[in-house]
C-alpha cells in the first residue's frame, strides 16, 4: 500500500496491514466506473471553477489532466493501482501526483460519498441503456419469428398439458410482450434514477457556493437530487435494476424451459442446430440444449444478487455506511449476465428451426377441440355448464370407442348427446378453425397475432417504451 492513495492519512497515523487493507478496497471491481469518476470529477471542477471555489488556473490544470485520465484509460495506456483504497482515490491520488495542489483541490466540497452515488448512477445508466438495447433486439428476434409461423398451428399447454390449439406465432408473441414489459421496467427505473448526489457532500451539503445545477445537466441529469441525505444513503435505483433484471432472468428462463422441452426428441419441435448446440463426452448421439440450460441456469445468480442486495439495505442506519460498497459487485453481475443472456437467447432463438408438422400433429389426438364443441352448442342456446357437461360426454363416448377426436365420430353419434349439433360441426372442430375463431384482441387467429406484432413493433421502435 503506497500512502499517497490514502485520503485520509491526515487522520490516522497508522493504517490497517496490507491484507486488511485489501479487505476494505473495492478497486478490484469499482474500476469499472473509471470513466464515469473521471466524468464527474471533470463537472465539478469545472464547476469549482466558474464558481470561484478554485482558481481558473487550477481548474484548467484538472480538465486537462482529467481528460489524459480519460485518455489513458480508454487506449489501456494507464495501469490501475490495484493497491489504491478505491477507484475515487486512485483518479484524485494521480491528480495530486500530476498537478500537486491543483489536484489537493478538488475535493472541495465533495466525499465520496455523493462521488460513488454519482458514478454507479452513471455506470448503470449506460449499461441499462445496453440491456434495453438487447431487449429490443430480442424482441424483434421473436416478432420477426412469429410473423413467419402466425400460421404454425401447435398445441398450447396448461399443466403441460396439451390444452387448445395455438401458432408459434402466438407463443413468441407471448414471449415478446413479456420482454417488452421488462424494457418499460428498465425505462422507468433509468428515468428514476436520473437525479444528481454531486453537492451532496458527506450526508449534509457544504458550505461552499456550489452551482448543483450545472454539475447536474453537465451529467445528463434531470436534476440535483432533492435532499443530500436521501442522495448518498439511497440505493433504489440499485435494487430497482437488480429487480428488473431478475424478472427479466425469469421471462428468460421460462423461455428456454419451453425451448428445452421443444428440443427434446419426444417433442421434436425445434431444431437449435448444431451451432446452438453440443455434445457429450461420453454418449456420442446427444446433442443438447445447452445455452438454453445454462441461460435457465444463469436465473439462479440474478436472483440471488437482488436478495443479497436487498439484505445489505435493510438495517442501514441512514446515512452512508461501508455496507453501501456491496452494492457493486451483485449488481455489475446482474447487468453482465443478464445483457450476455439476452445476446445468447436472441441468438439461438433467430437460427431455431421449426418443425412445422411435429408442431401441427400436436394439436391432433388430444380432444383440443372440447372447448369449440361447447361454445358450438353456447351459440346455439345452451348454458355454458351444460355445455360443458355435453361436450366432456361426447369425449368419453370417443375415448370409449377408441377415437382419437370427435371429428372422427359420426354425425349421429354427437346428435345422440345434443338435437342441437348439426353436421356443420365438424368444419368448426378442426386445429385451424378453433384458431381462426378466435379473433377477439389477443386471440391466436393469425390475423389477430399480425396485429398484436404491430404493437409490439410500435412500442420496440419508441426510444423511451
Ligand atoms: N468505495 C466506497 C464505496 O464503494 C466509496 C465511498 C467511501 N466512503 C467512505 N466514507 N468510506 O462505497
Amino acid at each position: 500500500m503506497t500512502e499517497k492513495n490514502v485520503l485520509w492519512a491526515g487522520r490516522l497515523e497508522e493504517k490497517p496491514d496490507a491484507a486488511a487493507f485489501s479487505f476494505q478496497s473495492s478497486i478490484g471491481f469499482d474500476k469499472r466506473m473509471a470513466l464515469e469518476d473521471v466524468r464527474g470529477s471533470r463537472a465539478h471542477a469545472a464547476m469549482l471553477g466558474k464558481q470561484g471555489i478554485i482558481t481558473a488556473e487550477h481548474a484548467a490544470a484538472l480538465d486537462a489532466a482529467l481528460a489524459e485520465i480519460a485518455r489513458g484509460l480508454e487506449t489501456g495506456a494507464l495501469a490501475f493501482d490495484n493497491e489504491a483504497e478505491d477507484i475515487h482515490s486512485f483518479v484524485e491520488g494521480l491528480l495530486t501526483e500530476a498537478l500537486g495542489d491543483a489536484g489537493r483541490a478538488i475535493h472541495a466540497g465533495r466525499s465520496r460519498n455523493d462521488q460513488v452515488a454519482t458514478d454507479f448512477r452513471l455506470y448503470c445508466r449506460r449499461a441499462g441503456d445496453e440491456i434495453r438495447a438487447a431487449l429490443k433486439n430480442a424482441i424483434v428476434v421473436l416478432l420477426d419469428r412469429a410473423e413467419e409461423h402466425a400460421e404454425t398451428l401447435t398445441a398450447g399447454f396448461t399443466h403441460l398439458q396439451r390444452a387448445q390449439p395455438v401458432t408459434l406465432g402466438y407463443a413468441l408473441v407471448a414471449w415478446a410482450a413479456a420482454l417488452s414489459r421488462d424494457r418499460g421496467r428498465f425505462s422507468d427505473a433509468l428515468t428514476r434514477l436520473n437525479e444528481c448526489p454531486l453537492g451532496s457532500g458527506a450526508l449534509a451539503g457544504t458550505t461552499l457556493p456550489l452551482d448543483r445545477e450545472v454539475v447536474a445537466r453537465d451529467l445528463g441529469f434531470a436534476r440535483p437530487a432533492l435532499n443530500a441525505m436521501d442522495a448518498v444513503a439511497d440505493r433504489d435505483f440499485a435494487l430497482e435494476l437488480a429487480a428488473a433484471c431478475a424478472i427479466t432472468q425469469t421471462h428468460l428462463s421460462r423461455f428456454c424451459e419451453d425451448v428445452c422441452l421443444w428440443a427434446s426428441e419426444e417433442w421434436g419441435f425445434v431444431d437449435l442446430g448444431e451451432k446452438w448446440s453440443t455434445g457429450s463426452s461420453i454418449m456420442p448421439q446427444k446433442k443438447n440444449p445447452d445455452f438454453a440450460e445454462l441461460v435457465r441456469g444463469k436465473t439462479g445468480r440474478v436472483n440471488g444478487n437482488l436478495v443479497a442486495l436487498l439484505t445489505v439495505m435493510k438495517g442501514l442506519p441512514y446515512a452512508y455506511n461501508k455496507d453501501l460498497q456491496e452494492d457493486k459487485e451483485a449488481l455489475f453481475d446482474s447487468l453482465d449476465t443478464v445483457l450476455a443472456n439476452l445476446r445468447v437467447f436472441a441468438g439461438f432463438m433467430g437460427a431455431a428451426v421449426f418443425n412445422k408438422a411435429k408442431m401441427e400433429a400436436s394439436c391432433a389426438g388430444g380432444f383440443l377441440e372440447a372447448t369449440d364443441v361447447a361454445e358450438y352448442l353456447v351459440k346455439k342456446g345452451m348454458p355454458f355448464r351444460t355445455a360443458h357437461e355435453c361436450a366432456a360426454h361426447i369425449v368419453r363416448d370417443c375415448i370409449d370407442k377408441g377415437l382419437k377426436s370427435i371429428g372422427e365420430a359420426g354425425l349421429a353419434d354427437v346428435q345422440q348427446h345434443s338435437a342441437l349439433i348439426e353436421a356443420d360441426i365438424f368444419a368448426k372442430i378442426t386445429p385451424r378453425a378453433c384458431v381462426e375463431a378466435r379473433n377477439l384482441p389477443g386471440g391466436p387467429a393469425p390475423d389477430e397475432v399480425r396485429r398484436q406484432i404491430a404493437a409490439l413493433r410500435g412500442d420496440a421502435l419508441r426510444a423511451n417504451g
